[in-house]
């Protein structure tokens, strides 16, 4: 394993993770201890537009992969409509290689729950929602405790800190969909539908629970408020690039000798994570990755260099993401792991529309038969058009990400796909695999 020098040692700003090492983090004392609850207490004394003018200012872009502006999404939510608020909080954390916002609520819950009421007063919700992840157990056993201090302590529940302002926080455990990521599905779960994705115009901001405006906010998006409040605008932009500001969690997986959450300023590379990282483990040279998760188009070893932050994955034909760095190496076949990215897709996609519903169940059949050794040359191009019909044909982003790895990898890595289709390379599936495939 080889140690980071002193200057990209440099590049780690923790804030949200600052906290994670310390003991019982998760506790409410500690977490007093270590600022917390300062940030609740003076955004109490502001007023709600006030702290939407900051969280503007600051130029926080949403955490859940899109990158939208949080201070502009607030800002939606309509005044004086005499309808209920709500915030929302996305804490599914069901892409792909994507683990950031777990490991926060499970070492830092109270960051979470301090953000969501000075978001809910911001936008003057009386009721927040965290929707996690069914599997997500001791997750959300850590987060329900937290919350139950946090009302225990009157941070949360009637008259907050005598400030006169009201909120009740639910957390809710989903049953475990992907789909159920995606905010409308989010919302028809929370509301006892099936989760399945609404047709807008109207967004959430105005039809959203309930039909009711609301805020949906990804954990970290959340967790980066207080932090805000107290550091103020100029800060949180004092790190990151100009259009991306702030730290970001980068979570390494793979190849890498020491996988896990990196904090860094936005627009750190690829080749200061892996130092950072330790490094490819012995014997492994990089070959491909994720920037952002298994919807984010794949990047080669010639992107090591890339900035990671919105603007700059954009530029290199890629998408920041959930900034989930999934690294892969030359004995790593890219179009296996293309394959098992479909077979996930087309297991989650939850079957409203016709193009992800039946494009993927039918891309991941041709990728069984390249994989038996029994492609063709037809196979790429039936690949291409597929997902030609997929990629802004689809009712959400799950159809759109599914043919990331597929385009990319046959951008990339053609000749692998050639290789299996001529014999080349040994199959790696065997021909039982395509039986009852057409
Ligand atoms: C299929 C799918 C799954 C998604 N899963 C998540 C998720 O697990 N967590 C999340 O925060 N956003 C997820 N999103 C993005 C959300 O729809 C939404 O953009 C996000 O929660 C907004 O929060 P932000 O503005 O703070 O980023 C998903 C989107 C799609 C299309
Ligand atoms: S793109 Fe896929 S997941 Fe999204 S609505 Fe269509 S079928 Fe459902």
């Amino acid at each position: 394993m080889t140690t980071p020098r002193p200057e990209t040692l440099a590049k780690l700003t923790p804030v949200l993770t600052k906290r994670w090492l310390s003991p019982d983090a998760w506790q409410i004392g500690t977490y007093e201890q270590l600022d917390g609850y300062a940030a609740l207490r003076k955004a109490l004394k502001a007023h709600p537009d006030d702290l939407i003018q900051l969280i503007k200012d600051s130029g926080l872009r949403g955490r859940g992969g899109a990158g939208f502006p949080t201070g502009l999404k607030w800002g939606f939510i309509p005044q004086g409509d005499g309808k209920p608020h709500y915030l929302v909080v996305n804490a599914d954390e069901g892409e792909p290689g994507t683990c950031k916002d777990l490991p926060l609520m499970t070492h830092d819950p109270h960051a979470l729950v301090e953000g969501v009421i000075i978001a809910s007063y911001a936008i003057r919700a009386a009721r927040a929602y965290i929707y996690i992840r069914g599997e997500a157990v001791h997750a959300a056993r850590r987060l329900r405790n937290a919350v139950q201090e946090a009302y225990d302590k009157g941070y949360l529940g009637r008259n907050i800190l005598r400030s006169g302002y009201d909120l009740e926080l639910v957390v809710h455990s989903g049953a475990g969909a992907y789909i159920c990521g995606e905010e409308t599905a989010l919302l028809d779960s929370l509301e006892g539908f099936r989760g399945q994705p609404r047709l807008r115009p109207p967004f959430p901001a105005t039809h959203g629970l309930y039909a009711s405006p609301t805020v949906v906010n990804n954990v970290g998006t959340i967790a980066s408020v207080p932090p805000i409040v107290l550091g103020g605008a100029d800060w949180w932009k004092s790190m990151g690039t100009e259009k991306s500001s702030g730290p970001m969690i980068y979570s390494l997986s793979g190849r890498v000798a020491n996988p896990g959450q990196f904090e860094c300023s936005m627009g750190v590379t690829l080749r200061e994570l892996l130092e950072l990282a330790g490094g490819m483990q012995p014997g492994h040279n990089l070959r491909f990755w994720t920037p952002g998760g298994s919807s984010t188009p794949l990047l080669a070893a010639e992107h090591l260099d890339v900035p990671l932050d919105f603007e700059g994955v954009a530029a290199a034909g890629s998408i920041l993401g959930t900034t989930a760095t999934q690294i892969f190496s030359d004995q790593d076949c890219p179009v296996y792991a293309t394959y098992r990215w479909l077979e996930f897709y087309h297991h989650e996609s939850c079957g409203k529309c016709t193009p992800c519903r039946e494009g993927n169940y039918w891309m991941v059949r041709v990728y069984r038969r390249i994989l038996a050794g029994q492609g063709t040359h037809e196979d790429l191009d039936t690949l291409l058009d597929t997902c030609d019909n997929i990629l802004g044909r689809s009712f959400c982003g799950l159809g759109d990400g599914a043919t990331s790895s597929v385009t990319s990898s046959l951008k990339y890595f053609k000749q692998d796909y050639l290789d299996y289709i001529e014999g080349r390379t040994a199959p790696k599936l065997s021909e039982k695999t395509l039986v009852g495939a057409h």
